[in-house]
């Protein structure tokens, strides 16, 4: 039996509550189809392929699979739709740009907020060194320590994301 369920976000900065008829509604739809939030994709719906990427209280969320009531009260939600708020690209965004990192840039969204979280993780556990790209196509591949999920193109643009994840790094980091 569906639960209803009312959830005050801080949604990039702003607070707003949302309500949905069922609580188990998953976070990337809430996003999508009540908060007007189009930087959170659907790829795949089942956690394989980072499209949904966002980032609740700083963590690294695959917003397919995470249903709103598991989402705290007054949690902290970040998606890509406000990276550029203040009329200033994030740096991710200007090197993924710059370095043309992408083909049909379905993916990107998702990958641009995973490594965004990944690189202020380090930088809040003290590591501010710019990544190898060896340590980014790990991250990208779900095989570092820091992260399982791996991030899926399908059009095979990852040699120049990791060029522009290396790129933004010492901006992110500072
Ligand atoms: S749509 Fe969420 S991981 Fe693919
Ligand atoms: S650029 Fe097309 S899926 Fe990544």
């Amino acid at each position: 039996m569906p639960t209803p369920l009312t959830r005050t976000l801080m949604l990039n900065g702003r607070r707003l509550a949302v309500s949905v008829d069922d609580g188990a509604e998953d976070l990337l739809y809430v996003l999508r189809d009540r908060l007007g939030q189009h930087g959170p994709r659907f790829g795949c719906g089942v956690s394989q392929c980072g499209a949904c990427t966002v980032l609740v209280d700083g963590e690294i969320i695959r917003s397919c699979v995470t249903p709103l009531n598991t989402v705290a009260e007054g949690a902290s939600v970040e998606t890509l739709d406000a990276l550029d708020a203040d009329g200033t690209p994030n740096p991710l965004q200007r090197t993924f740009v710059e370095k043309q990192a992408a083909q049909c840039a379905y993916c990107v969204n998702g990958i641009v907020m995973g490594s965004l979280g990944w690189l202020r993780q380090r930088k809040a556990a003290g590591d501010t060194s710019v990544p190898s790209e060896d340590e980014i196509a790990a991250f990208l591949s779900g095989k570092s320590s820091a992260s399982t999920f791996d991030y899926i193109c399908r059009c095979g643009a990852h040699r120049r994301m990791i060029e522009a994840i290396r790129q933004a790094a010492p901006e992110v980091l500072a």
